[in-house]
């Protein structure tokens, strides 16, 4: 890669492959003291290549540099601000990571006799219990290993218990809001559930009357994100639940936004009968790359024989076991206890917050989501100015009147300034009067400076709009790689290396 200042390319800056010199190594073997062995002949010529592979030759100090390199232009949490909006990305206390990496944890198998793993067992039942308490509802299972996957336990539970009561053939509807994340009705088709859409009103809540006239003895469940996807908090649960439960149909709420409202309200106490949390958005288990996260479940009494198996389970005596015999359960979703280690990681970050933590850390996160709209207000659009929650949902209508650019530039140009996009284009357009939106989630773990700062940016960025749109036609400026053309990048990807396969 060529320097754009110097114009000299750096060569721990290139593929491997473009640095590869002939007959270069890491380490040099001794000489062989042993027999020589034909390798064709002892492996019986099973599968063995005509030609060596091609493999970039490179000394150790190459390969460190070029991953050095690579790994400095990672962005993450501990570089600087990631407000991208649905993902809480919060900082994640090193202790965590340091209590984690204790031999007690990393050394223990999952097949150890229950008397060896006595405080792993406690663990999870404790931590069932912290989520017990802020679910409000009696019966938890930590086995699911994200949201998603959940979401598909929780559907899965709410089936088995209408297929006990011979409804499984009848009950064959999930209503989903259009606020609703993705994965709601992703989830509901993938259990073979016909989906209902229930359109949000003017004001981006539910519209009653139009779910009053959806529910009806087809209705198995209604799956609502709360906070919604706009960043706003359902003001109508109660009713929601009286209506689906008048009908004798369940209601499933996507927690994984409980970043907002954790502490504060228990959403067993407003209706919810299954809900799930993700772990690695709320309560710090670090996530990105794909996990691995966590996404326990919380169920209402009727619900709980459908739990996966097992189940931590304290005795009279004080001592723990693992219940697997639970004739009605849906089986097992995931291996052995789930992602251990970030139950483990959560644990320990609960543990320290404690009731009244928990309840700050929502306060804050919904402070500093509303500091920004405040502060941002008049200088890009928003689609519903009110009190949000944990996240603001602003759009590019502004900026798209004035000077024809759209949310993707102003990410693009945060880029120039150290920050971490926003998510874009999420939620749909569907949703945001037709405008790209920018959802911004700056959690509980940033100081006022930084929002000050990001502040201070967005309006530097929304003048620059005005002033000098190709500024941000053409962001990011000082990356390794400017613009990329993002459409022909997912519908062409070019999944191999040509120089290793010349
Ligand atoms: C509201 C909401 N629901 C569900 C999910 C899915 O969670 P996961 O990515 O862990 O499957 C997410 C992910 O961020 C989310 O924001």
């Amino acid at each position: 890669m060529t320097n754009a200042t110097t114009a000299v390319t750096n060569p721990a800056e290139q593929l491997l492959f473009e640095m590869s010199v002939e007959g270069r190594r890491c380490l040099r073997l001794p000489e062989l003291d042993v027999p020589k062995v034909d390798v064709k002949t002892a492996l019986k010529g099973a599968k063995l290549r005509n030609q060596p592979a091609k493999l970039p030759e490179l000394s150790e100090l190459d390969v460190v540099r070029h991953f050095k390199n690579l790994a400095d232009k990672n962005f993450s949490v501990d570089k600087n601000f990631y407000p991208l909006g649905s993902c809480t990305m919060k900082y994640n206390p090193k202790i965590n990571v340091t209590l984690l990496s204790k031999p007690g944890f990393t050394k223990a198998h999952p097949h150890l006799p229950e008397a060896d793993i006595q405080g792993h067992i406690e663990l999870m039942y404790n931590l069932e219990g912290y989520l017990r308490e802020i679910s409000g509802l009696p019966a938890v299972t930590l086995q699911p290993a994200a949201g998603a996957h959940g979401e598909m336990t929780g559907i899965m539970v709410i089936q088995a218990f209408f297929r006990d009561k011979g409804e499984g053939k009848t009950r064959t509807e999930v209503i989903i809001p259009d606020s609703a994340h993705g994965t709601n009705p992703a989830t509901a088709a993938l259990a073979g559930f016909k989906t209902v859409t229930l359109k949000s009103n003017a004001d981006g809540g539910c519209d009653l009357e139009a779910l009053k006239a959806m529910v009806g003895p087809q209705t198995a469940a209604m799956m609502i994100t709360n906070p919604t996807t706009l960043g706003l908090i359902e003001p109508n649960m109660l009713q929601i639940a009286e209506i689906l439960h008048a009908a004798g149909a369940k209601l499933y709420m996507d927690g994984a936004n409980m970043n907002a409202i954790q502490g504060v309200v228990r959403p067993g106490d407003y209706g919810v009968d299954v809900m799930h949390f993700n772990l690695h958005k709320t309560y710090s288990v670090p996530h990105g790359s794909g996990g691995p996260g966590a996404g326990p479940i919380a169920v209402r009494e009727d619900l709980e024989p459908y739990l996966p198996t097992p189940r931590p389970i304290k005795k009279p005596d004080g001592t723990f076991t693992l219940e697997f015999k639970r004739p009605k359960t849906i089986g097992k979703v995931r291996s052995f206890f789930g992602n251990y280690g970030a139950l483990v990681m959560a644990y320990i970050y609960m543990s320290q917050l404690g009731r009244e933590g928990v309840r700050r850390n929502a306060e804050y996160a919904v402070l500093a989501a509303n500091y920004i709209r405040a502060k941002l207000r008049g200088h890009y659009h928003i689609q519903n100015d009110k009190t949000c929650a944990h996240e603001v949902v602003f759009t590019d209508a502004k900026q798209d009147a004035e000077s024809h650019l759209h949310a993707i530039d102003v990410a693009k140009r945060l880029i120039d300034y150290g920050i971490h996009p926003m998510t874009i284009y999420f939620p749909q357009a569907n949703v945001t009067g037709g405008h790209g939106a920018m959802m911004v989630e700056p959690t509980e773990t940033e100081s006022k400076q930084t929002l000050d700062f990001f502040i201070d940016v967005m309006k530097k960025i929304a003048a620059e709009c005005k002033e000098n749109p190709d500024l941000l036609k053409n962001a990011p400026h000082n990356m390794p790689v400017v613009r990329l053309d993002e459409v022909r990048a997912t519908t062409q990807p070019q999944l191999y290396c040509p120089m290793c396969m010349a």
